[in-house]
């Protein structure tokens, strides 16, 4: 019998707890810093989340290109809110930054660049732009956006760089005090960050007395949530639950993914339930750390939080930001809110 359950079961290993063990794979310790493993265990122990910022790195980047390239381009519905938003309120952006020559476009989260390709060839056009910098937690992600980036403006200065707008501000050397700075954080990527008011600081420290913030975000009301999952809650979340699978080394049997409303972070959640007891082992490369997760608990791996505008005015007033100017998509459903400190 012993025989039979362990050659079911390849790669897996009994505690005398009998719950199944998972080591994460090589390709999981390479992509992560041991920081970020430091912080993806504490997540995991502490509140059962795998943060979604960390699935855009490694493999996780070309999931993230892919989905955008395939499905958000060509979808009507999703069809480029962001650019939309970007081309309504150019005219407000460029008045806005007059007193300034040219601007220094410092985009935080870029991920392919793709959105702000027609914003960077008007403002090239007139003449306005003198850099674009492209920060993102994902080195994997600001490679594409580099290649990008430098194919359609050969001409334009352009610098990348790592960050976690979680964990810090924007470094000085990368601020440009002769030029005012437009920061953009696009992709509704506000309402899928943990510590979004901890962001907004560090947006707000990074910034002087003449420059932007421009952030997108859905808007409404999250407990009102009618349990379809569409776009990346769909399609993103598929393919990160598979990857977390594969790298973390669950097998398939032994969890499922579910999406709902969680009341607690009033988010829009899709989970990893495990069907079976298990146990990570953290403990290859020296990290010795085990997380036990028992049949029936839940691990989130993709989030998302829509705001209210009375809710985003009260976060960026906590982060000492003043909201300036805001405008939605036709539908309703997305905003982009210009700030100023
Ligand atoms: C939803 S995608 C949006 C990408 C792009 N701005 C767009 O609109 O298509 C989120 C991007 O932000 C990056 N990101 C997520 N969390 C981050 C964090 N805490 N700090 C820096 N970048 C982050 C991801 O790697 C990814 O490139």
């Amino acid at each position: 019998m012993a025989e039979k359950i362990s050659s079911n079961l390849q790669n897996q290993d009994f505690s005398i707890t009998n719950n199944r063990i998972a080591k994460p794979s090589s390709e999981f310790y390479t992509v992560f810093s041991q920081q970020e493993i430091l912080h993806l265990i504490d997540a995991l122990k502490t509140r059962r989340e795998i943060p979604l910022k960390y699935s855009y790195k490694g493999a996780g980047a070309n999931i993230w290109d892919n989905f955008y390239r395939k499905l958000i381009i060509p979808n009507w519905y999703r069809s480029n809110v962001e650019i939309q938003l970007l081309r309504d309120n150019f005219q407000y952006l460029n008045e806005k930054t007059q007193n300034s020559q040219k601007v220094n476009i410092i985009d935080v989260g870029a991920g392919n660049s793709y959105p702000v390709k027609e914003y960077i060839r008007k403002l090239d056009k007139l003449g306005r732009i003198d850099r674009y910098t492209a920060l993102d937690i994902s080195e994997e992600l600001l490679e594409v956006s580099k290649r990008n980036f430098t194919r359609w403006f050969p001409f334009i200065k352009y610098t990348n760089s790592y960050i976690d707008i979680e964990n810090s501000s924007i470094p000085e050397y990368l601020l440009h005090q002769n030029n005012i700075n437009i920061f953009l954080h696009l992709g509704v990527t506000i309402g899928n960050l943990q510590h979004r008011v901890k962001a907004l600081k560090n947006f707000r420290q990074s910034m002087g007395k003449n420059d932007l913030l421009v952030l997108t975000n859905e808007i409404g009301n999250n407990s009102q949530w009618d349990g379809i999952a569409r776009g990346g809650c769909y399609y993103h979340a598929e393919q990160i639950y598979q990857r977390i699978n594969k790298n973390i080394g669950i097998q398939h049997q032994d969890c499922q993914l579910i999406r709902k409303y969680d009341k607690k972070t009033d988010s829009v959640v899709a989970n990893l339930k495990f069907t079976y007891d298990y146990t990570i082992d953290f403990s290859s490369t020296g990290i010795n750390k085990k997380v036990e997760i028992s049949k029936d608990e839940e691990i989130t791996i993709w989030r998302h939080h829509k705001h209210q505008l009375p809710e985003l005015i009260q976060e960026l007033d906590q982060s000492e930001l003043q909201l300036v100017h805001h405008s939605t998509n036709k539908y309703q459903s997305h905003i982009m809110a210009i700030c100023k400190i």
